[in-house]
C-alpha cells in the first residue's frame, strides 16, 4: 500500500537570479512591438504594481519576493524530506520546448532515465549577459535529474486501466532535456545546494493549450492557431485516478504541481502587463479551505481569461487531494503584479 503527500510550487524564473535579472520578464513586455505607449509610464499602473516599483524600480521589492519565495521552497523541502518519498511525481507544462506545432500530447509521461538538464540559460537566451544565478553558478550550470521510470511505467500502464490515454516519450524531440516546469523543481527544492536525492516521474499537462504560439501576444510564431488544452475537469479526474494508482502502489509518493497560476503575459485583459491576483486570490482562498468545489468546476475559458493555464497543473493536484480527502497543512500566496505572476505555495501531508 502506497503513501501520499501532495505540494505546489512555483517555478517562476526570477525565483535564483540577482535583483537585476528579476524583472527580464516585465522588460520583454514593455519593448514588445504594439504595446501600449502609455502603459510604459509606471504612474499608469495599478496601484500593486507602482507600489512594488517604488522609487528604487521595484529593488526592495524584489528583494522582499525573493525572500518570501526562498522560505516557502525551503518550507516545502523540509516536508518533503520528513515524508521520506522514493519519488515526486510532477504535473507540469511544456511551454513550447520539447512539444511544438509536429505533435503536442494532452499528457504525456517522459520514462528516459535521466536527464542532465541546465535551467540557468534560459536569461541568457534573453540577451542577459553572463547572467550569475543566486547559487553563484553560470547559465551552463548542469543538473542530473535521475527519473523513476520504473513508476513511471507503472503510473502509465494503470491510468490506460483507469480510461485515461496518457502519452509517453523514452526520447525528447525538440529539446535535449526536460523542459523548465520539470528541471527547475529539484533545484529551486535545493536552495541550500545540499542536493536532491528524489527521482521524479515527469507528467507533461498541455496547459498553453491555445496560447501555445502566441504568449504575451504574436511572439513564438502565428501561422499555426494553438488548440485547447485539456479541460480541467479532465485535469481534475486525472489527478484522482492518479492518486488511486499510487495509493494502491508500493511507493511513498509525492504528488507536485510545478507552477504559478495567472501570468502577465498571459493575461490579454491587462495588456499582458500585470497577472489577474483578483482570480488567483478566489482559488487560493478556496484552496487553503479545502473546497475543491470551485477547483473541479473551473472552465477552460476562464482561466485563459484570466492568464491562468498553467494552473491546470494545480488542478490535477487539487483532484488528487480532493480524491484521498486530505486537506492543506501549509498554504501561502506571495502577491505580486511586477513580478510576472503572484505565487502559491501549498503542502498536503
Ligand atoms: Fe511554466
Amino acid at each position: 500500500m502506497g503513501e501520499v503527500m501532495g505540494a505546489g510550487i512555483t517555478h517562476y524564473p526570477g525565483t535564483l537570479y540577482p535583483d537585476e535579472f528579476i524583472l527580464a520578464t516585465l522588460w520583454r513586455t514593455l519593448r514588445r512591438p504594439g504595446f501600449p505607449e502609455h502603459l510604459k509610464d509606471p504612474s499608469a499602473w495599478p496601484e500593486l504594481m507602482r507600489q512594488e516599483w517604488g522609487n528604487d524600480e521595484g529593488h526592495t521589492a524584489a528583494q522582499a519576493h525573493r525572500k518570501a519565495l526562498k522560505d516557502d521552497l525551503l518550507r516545502v523541502r523540509k516536508e518533503i524530506d520528513e515524508f521520506k518519498p522514493d519519488l515526486v511525481m510532477i504535473w507540469g507544462d511544456d511551454q513550447y520546448e520539447n512539444f511544438r506545432e509536429d505533435l503536442i500530447p494532452p499528457f504525456a509521461i517522459y520514462l528516459m532515465e535521466e536527464s542532465d538538464v541546465h535551467p540557468f540559460t534560459s536569461m541568457a537566451n534573453r540577451g542577459v549577459e553572463n547572467p550569475k544565478n543566486v547559487r553563484g553558478e553560470g547559465p551552463d550550470a548542469t543538473f542530473n535529474i535521475k527519473v523513476h521510470t520504473e513508476a513511471g511505467k507503472y503510473l502509465l500502464t494503470h491510468l490506460l486501466d483507469e480510461r485515461f490515454d496518457v502519452s509517453y516519450a523514452y526520447k525528447f524531440r525538440h529539446m535535449d532535456e526536460l523542459g523548465h516546469a520539470f528541471s527547475r523543481v529539484p533545484v529551486y527544492l535545493d536552495y541550500d545546494k545540499v542536493g536532491f536525492p528524489y527521482p521524479i516521474v515527469p507528467l507533461q499537462v498541455n496547459c498553453y493549450g491555445r496560447n501555445v504560439f502566441t504568449q504575451g501576444g504574436p511572439t513564438v510564431q502565428d501561422k499555426y492557431e494553438g488548440m485547447p488544452s485539456p479541460s480541467p475537469a479532465r485535469c481534475f479526474a486525472m489527478g484522482r485516478a492518479i492518486a488511486r494508482v499510487f495509493k494502491a502502489s508500493p511507493w511513498r509518493v509525492c504528488l507536485l504541481a510545478s507552477s504559478s497560476w495567472s501570468h502577465a503575459f498571459l493575461t490579454p485583459k491587462h495588456d499582458y502587463l500585470y497577472p489577474d491576483s483578483e482570480a488567483d486570490r478566489r482559488l487560493f482562498n478556496a484552496l487553503r479551505d479545502g473546497d475543491f468545489d470551485l477547483w473541479s468546476k473551473l472552465t477552460l475559458e476562464e482561466i485563459e481569461y484570466n492568464g491562468q493555464p498553467e494552473v491546470l497543473n494545480w488542478v490535477c493536484l487539487a483532484g488528487a487531494m480532493f480524491e484521498l480527502n486530505m486537506k492543506p497543512s501549509y498554504t501561502n500566496f506571495v502577491e505580486s503584479h511586477l513580478f510576472n505572476s503572484s505565487k502559491t505555495a501549498a503542502v498536503y501531508r
